[in-house]
């Protein structure tokens, strides 16, 4: 129950803009910048029971004085929110070599606040704390969208959207951010025009990564010297697990966008190439003639791509040239409007969608009769199924209807 108001106050907390707060030392230099959303649980006990409250750091909290951009090693910088009747959230800030820290997040809270703590049994101060909860690179933002919980006894404090930064030199925040762990398993989504993603796999943290848009189907076709000899519909992503520098997983998944993939090939009497290249990524499909069963079919893909910059090894290269698939009689095409995962290796998969093609011989630039994969077929199969099982129900029911009308009628007859 608490988890789940948590939960659902954790979810709030994305909805509720976050606020703003800087320190300036004496001189009016900003040392400190911070825009997060807080979310506060906190247990306390009335004279009946337990009651869980659930509330936002206000917009309208402000810096306390107390605040300040420390002196040398004498103090450390320090930021403080005041807020409602007397409650207050503080960020202690220290440094060591290349990283700074929140040390120690303090929250105190004044039970006698009605507002927040209707009918609590006992009032006053109460003050809990948790060590080192953020850590970033000197010179750079702490980034931080998805939600990181911290328990403390009878209260949970859960950070979200946070933008923060202390140990400013120029009074901005920093270019270069340090991304927190929960990001990294990235949730955002892939948007078309910028279609690299990146993100770590790790099972223990944050949310799993959600499926990027499926992507834009495109036309490509080459020309051989008998006139068109690959015509190829399809929706082309890539997903490529790598290894990165901190030796974590990371897994690109990129989408084709058709208007800015070139395409190119050749062909002769018995393969062809279809060469498509979208901006540092090329991915070569193989087809072959099996002249005996009189197939095209698709014997290899080729993939290379540039990873991003967390990867140990940038450069990507992979091979398969022994695979069998989308297959069909020459003069036909194959088609598929279910997704087909191509395995090139362990690390790379390519990914079509809605995949409609032809090789070498294409009578006047059409697709010829479409051959359905498997897997549609097995999906046609549901719909008729359910279709047959309907009918067979109606049939059913207007037979029990016309058995029971000559009942009653001949129920009627009898009287
Ligand atoms: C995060 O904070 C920024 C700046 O306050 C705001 O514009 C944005 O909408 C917030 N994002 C979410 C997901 O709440
Ligand atoms: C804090 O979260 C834990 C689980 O993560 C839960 O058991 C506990 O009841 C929560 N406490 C409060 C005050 O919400
Ligand atoms: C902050 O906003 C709340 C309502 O959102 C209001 O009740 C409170 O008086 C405000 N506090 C200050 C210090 O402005
Ligand atoms: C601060 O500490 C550094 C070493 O950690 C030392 O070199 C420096 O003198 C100290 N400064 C002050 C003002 O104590
Ligand atoms: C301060 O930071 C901004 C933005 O990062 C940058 O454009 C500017 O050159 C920096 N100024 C100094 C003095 O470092
Ligand atoms: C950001 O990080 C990159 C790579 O570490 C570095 O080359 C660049 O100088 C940094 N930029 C700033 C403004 O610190
Ligand atoms: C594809 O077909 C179009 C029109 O039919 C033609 O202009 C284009 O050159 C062809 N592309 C290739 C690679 O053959
Ligand atoms: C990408 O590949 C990984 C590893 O093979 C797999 O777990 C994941 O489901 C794939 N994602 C997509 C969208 O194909
Ligand atoms: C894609 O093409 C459009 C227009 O054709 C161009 O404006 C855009 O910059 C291109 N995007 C990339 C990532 O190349
Ligand atoms: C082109 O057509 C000629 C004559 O029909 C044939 O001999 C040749 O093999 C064809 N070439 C290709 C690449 O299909
Ligand atoms: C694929 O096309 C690119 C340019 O579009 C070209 O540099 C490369 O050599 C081609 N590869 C093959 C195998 O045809
Ligand atoms: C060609 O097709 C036949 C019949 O389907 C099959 O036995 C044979 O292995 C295939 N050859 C190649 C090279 O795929």
């Amino acid at each position: 129950m608490a988890r789940g108001l948590l939960a659902a106050a954790a979810l709030l907390g994305f909805l509720q803009a976050s606020s703003s707060f800087e320190v300036k030392d004496s001189s009016g230099k900003v040392c400190i910048l911070a825009d997060l959303t807080v979310a506060f649980s906190v247990e306390y006990k009335t004279n009946v029971q337990k009651e869980f409250v659930h509330f936002f750091l206000p917009q309208n909290a402000s810096v306390d004085s107390q605040s300040s951009c420390g002196k040398d090693n004498a103090s450390h910088p320090i930021l403080v929110l005041d807020f409602g009747g007397g409650h207050s959230l503080s960020l202690n800030f220290s440094e060591s070599a290349d990283k700074y820290q929140v040390e120690e997040l303090v929250f105190h809270y004044n039970l006698s606040d009605a507002t927040l703590f209707p009918n609590s049994s006992t009032g006053g101060m109460k003050t809990v704390s948790h060590k080192s909860i953020i850590q970033a690179h000197m010179g750079t933002q702490y980034r931080c969208i998805n939600s990181k919980h911290i328990n403390m006894k009878n209260v949970n404090v859960t950070f979200s959207n946070v933008t923060l930064e202390a140990y400013l030199t120029n009074g901005t925040l920093s270019v270069n951010k340090t991304e927190c762990a929960e990001d990294r398993v990235s949730t955002t989504t892939m948007v078309p025009t910028t279609p690299k993603q990146t993100t770590s796999q790790s099972p223990t943290t944050g949310p799993a990564p959600t499926s990027p848009p499926n992507p834009t189907v495109g036309k490509y076709n080459v020309t051989g010297p008998n006139g068109t000899c690959v015509l190829a519909y399809m929706g082309l992503q890539l997903n490529i697990t790598y290894q990165q520098k901190d030796e974590k997983m990371g897994l690109d998944l990129l989408n084709f966008v058709p208007h800015n993939t070139t395409s190119s090939g050749r062909c002769d009497n018995t393969s062809a190439l279809l060469n498509l290249t979208f901006e540092k990524t090329r991915v070569i499909f193989q087809f072959a003639l099996n002249a005996t069963a009189e197939k095209f079919f698709l014997q290899g893909v080729s993939v290379s791509t540039t990873l991003p910059s967390e990867a140990k090894n940038p450069k990507f290269e992979a091979t398969n040239n022994s695979m069998s698939e989308l297959r069909a009689s020459v003069g036909n095409s194959y088609k598929c409007s279910s997704e087909e995962n191509l395995q090139v290796t362990d690390q790379a998969l390519v990914n079509v969608f809605n995949v409609q093609v032809q090789i070498f011989k294409i009578d006047g630039d059409k697709f010829g009769p479409v051959e359905e994969c498997q897997l549609d077929e097995n999906n046609m199969l549901i719909p008729i199924i359910v279709g047959a099982a309907l009918a067979g129900l109606v049939l059913i029911v207007l037979i029990a209807y016309l058995i029971g009308r000559k009942r009653s009628h001949a129920g009627y007859q009898t009287i």
